[in-house]
């Protein structure tokens, strides 16, 4: 299939049953999804349905991959109306992570992979996220000691959050800390503008402004999550006029994870511990928003 978020979308999917069924794969069949999570996600739904459910195997070769959307059986596809709209929860019997295949990913994917493997260190482990502030030259490099390690620790993580809570109704919100506003950026940006991972960067510094004032994080690690994020050569700021500041609080409240009208936020309260459901009033919000926010300078709005 062609590379790209399009992809994953009904007609791949129907393209891929009838390859399985031409192919006469049978109920004892399984299926190897070698790719990113756009072809992991599409593979392991085909996966989840194709005779009521075959077997299958994530073989990610992104780090964004690697170390989230292989492992925890979420699969499944788009509708034009939003992003992930149909699927299933279908677990991989194995999830198989050759670094070798990282060797040509494009650099930028490769620091959008990081900005999820930050959040892991964020919100579940401390030790972790210090050992990215000490070996993050050595990340950037692809050093394959460190990078295995590294990528073995989130994918535990996220295994461990995931057997807690499969079906996502509780604990599996943590995965979410920077998402709100992520998906916010990223919905009005335009899609595609900024990669997943930049835009969950930029999400994860206001939500760790917006942990600050509303759950007790202390400043200093505000800081080192901004400046670990910033290091990684993620953004951590974006520009936006005070019209569009609106309109990405306007977006965070079509996302998911409203309910009862209230945006609700994980928000951390030290390194490594994070809290979900938090309701956050809707002007501590926008600080913490213009705090990411550089709004346009005096000059560019005359000259507009
Ligand atoms: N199921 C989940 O729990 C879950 C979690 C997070 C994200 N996702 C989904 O994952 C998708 C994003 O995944 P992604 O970031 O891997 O994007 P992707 O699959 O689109 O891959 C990014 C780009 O890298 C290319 N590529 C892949 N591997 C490569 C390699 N080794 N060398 C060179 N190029 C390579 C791809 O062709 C593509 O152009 C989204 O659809 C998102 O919804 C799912
Ligand atoms: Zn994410």
């Amino acid at each position: 299939m062609p590379a790209g978020e399009t992809s994953k979308c009904l007609k791949t999917f129907q393209t891929c049953c009838d390859q399985l069924a031409s192919h006469r794969l049978e109920r004892t069949s399984f299926i190897v999804a070698l790719g990113g999570g756009v072809v992991g996600d599409l593979a392991g739904f085909a996966a989840s349905a194709y005779l009521r459910g075959i077997a299958f195997v994530q073989a990610p070769t992104t780090l964004l991959a690697q170390v989230d959307s292989s492992v925890g059986g979420k699969v499944g596809v788009n509708l034009p109306a939003g992003k992930n709209l149909v699927g299933a929860f279908h677990q991989p019997r194995l999830v198989l992570c050759d670094l070798a295949t990282l060797r040509t990913l494009p650099q930028r994917e490769f620091r959008a992979g990081l900005g999820e493997v930050i959040k892991y260190g964020v919100i579940y482990d401390a030790a972790l996220f210090a050992r990215l502030e000490r070996d993050l030259p050595k990340l950037l490099r692809r050093d394959a000691g460190v990078l295995a390690e590294v990528i073995a620790r989130c994918c535990e993580i996220k295994a461990e959050v995931v057997r807690q809570d499969e079906t996502d109704t509780g604990l599996r919100a943590i995965l979410n800390f920077g998402h709100t506003i992520g998906h916010a950026i990223e919905a009005i940006a335009g899609y595609g503008k900024y990669l997943h991972g930049e835009a969950i960067s930029i999400g994860q510094v206001a939500a760790a402004k917006l942990s600050v004032r509303a759950a007790g994080l202390p400043v200093e690690e505000a800081e080192r999550i901004e400046n670990l994020l910033a290091r990684a050569g993620l953004p951590v700021a974006i520009k936006l006029s005070s019209r569009r500041q609106a309109a990405l609080i306007e977006a965070m409240q079509l996302d998911k994870k409203v309910s009862d009208g209230q945006i609700r936020f994980v928000l951390a309260r030290r390194l490594g511990q994070v809290e979900s459901g938090h309701k956050i009033a809707p002007e501590w919000i926008g600080e913490a928003l213009s705090a990411v926010c550089r709004s346009r300078t005096l000059h560019e709005s005359r000259s507009r």
